[in-house]
């Protein structure tokens, strides 16, 4: 099976990235980005701040990219600058991975689903989507019939799935949730200045979530002007309140069955630089959780860019039904 991807921003280099190093079950010989050049792609895998592609041994192919993939094979990436609706490769893929940031609704994704091309899915909130699937909580609804699928957000599926698991241990009554969320460098000059935002998490929380009104999750979220890792936070108010003992001995129980890969605790705090690569939707220092009244804090860090992961747990299990 194979797949397209539109868009080559801060999500994209990291889905290629995981892609690289980690799956075999689909491959991605094109890719389109209406603006940047093959020479700018080129730059930004070859100069990453974050991501070493060198393992990958990239070269610029007559055609688009050429990168060794981590299971030895060769991949030539056929690269395309151009309108994405007009690729002369349209309806030529399984799957249209839809991560430039511009089409966040079954509209915008419809032209993408020609011939062989049966679903589209974004790597952003779609108020519209046929399925919104984040892992951990609903994945295994994935019907073939939907077209244009959802992977949430980064602060979707942060929230999500350790929220839902709470509930059902504890009650969930209220849940306050704090970010704060980095840029990609090259917005730096257009946000230069912390900026309030609307974030997508509070009206989506609940849609997700049958147990969870719009009057029970308020969201603050900023941004800064800064490309490190983010901070989050969340504060629930529980119908019945554990201890912090009780709590972490689950959440350890947890953490290896159903929110197994989805959340880490460390005993020392790793500071936000050090959760940068983290695959992980957030990671919490010991010191972070704390039960304050008849409130349950979880105060960490995540690696908003890497939740590019679970999107691409999501294609896989796709692929693999
Ligand atoms: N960043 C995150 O943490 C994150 C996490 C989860 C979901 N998402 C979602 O994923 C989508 C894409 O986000 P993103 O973070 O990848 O955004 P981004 O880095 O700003 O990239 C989005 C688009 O901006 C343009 N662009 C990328 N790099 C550029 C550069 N160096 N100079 C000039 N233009 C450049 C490209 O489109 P053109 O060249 O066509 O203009 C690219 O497709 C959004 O819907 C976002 O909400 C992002």
């Amino acid at each position: 099976m194979n797949a397209g991807l539109h868009g080559f921003g801060r999500f994209a280099q990291h889905l290629l990235f995981s892609w690289l190093s980690h799956s075999r079950q689909f491959s991605i010989p094109y890719l389109v980005d209406e603006i940047l050049s093959l020479e700018d792609v080129y730059q930004l895998i070859t100069d990453h701040d974050r991501l070493d592609f060198s393992r990958f041994s990239p070269r610029l192919g007559a055609e688009g990219v050429v990168l060794t993939h981590s299971d030895g094979g060769e991949v030539e990436i056929n690269y395309t600058c151009g309108i994405a609706a007009e690729v002369p490769w349209l309806g030529e893929v399984d799957l249209w991975l839809e991560c430039s940031g511009r089409n966040s609704s079954i509209a915008a994704c419809e032209p993408f689903l020609k011939g062989r091309t049966r679903q589209a899915i974004i790597s952003a909130t779609c108020w519209d989507a046929d399925q919104t699937l984040v892992m951990g909580l609903n994945e295994n609804q994935w019907s073939s019939r939907a077209k244009v699928l959802s992977y949430g957000s980064c602060t979707v599926n942060a929230f999500v799935p350790l929220a839902d698991w709470l509930h059902q241990q504890y009650g969930v009554q209220q849940a306050y949730v704090n970010v704060v969320h980095n840029l990609p460098r090259h917005q730096l000059p257009a946000h230069s200045d912390p900026e309030w935002k609307i974030c997508t998490l509070e009206k989506m929380a609940p849609q997700l979530l049958p147990w969870l009104s719009n009057e029970q999750i308020f969201v603050s979220y900023a941004t800064v002007p800064y490309t490190g890792g983010s901070l989050i936070e969340f504060n629930f108010r529980l119908n019945r309140v554990p201890s912090k003992q009780e709590v972490l001995q689950k959440l350890q129980h947890a953490l290896e069955n159903t929110l197994k890969g989805l959340y880490r605790i460390e005993t020392e705090d790793p500071g936000v630089a050090g959760v940068l690569g983290a695959r992980e939707n957030a990671v919490f220092p010991l010191s972070g959780i704390e039960v304050i009244g008849d409130n349950l804090r979880f105060r960490g860090y995540f690696d908003n860019e890497n939740s590019a992961v679970r999107y691409l747990q999501l294609v896989e299990l796709i692929v693999g039904n």
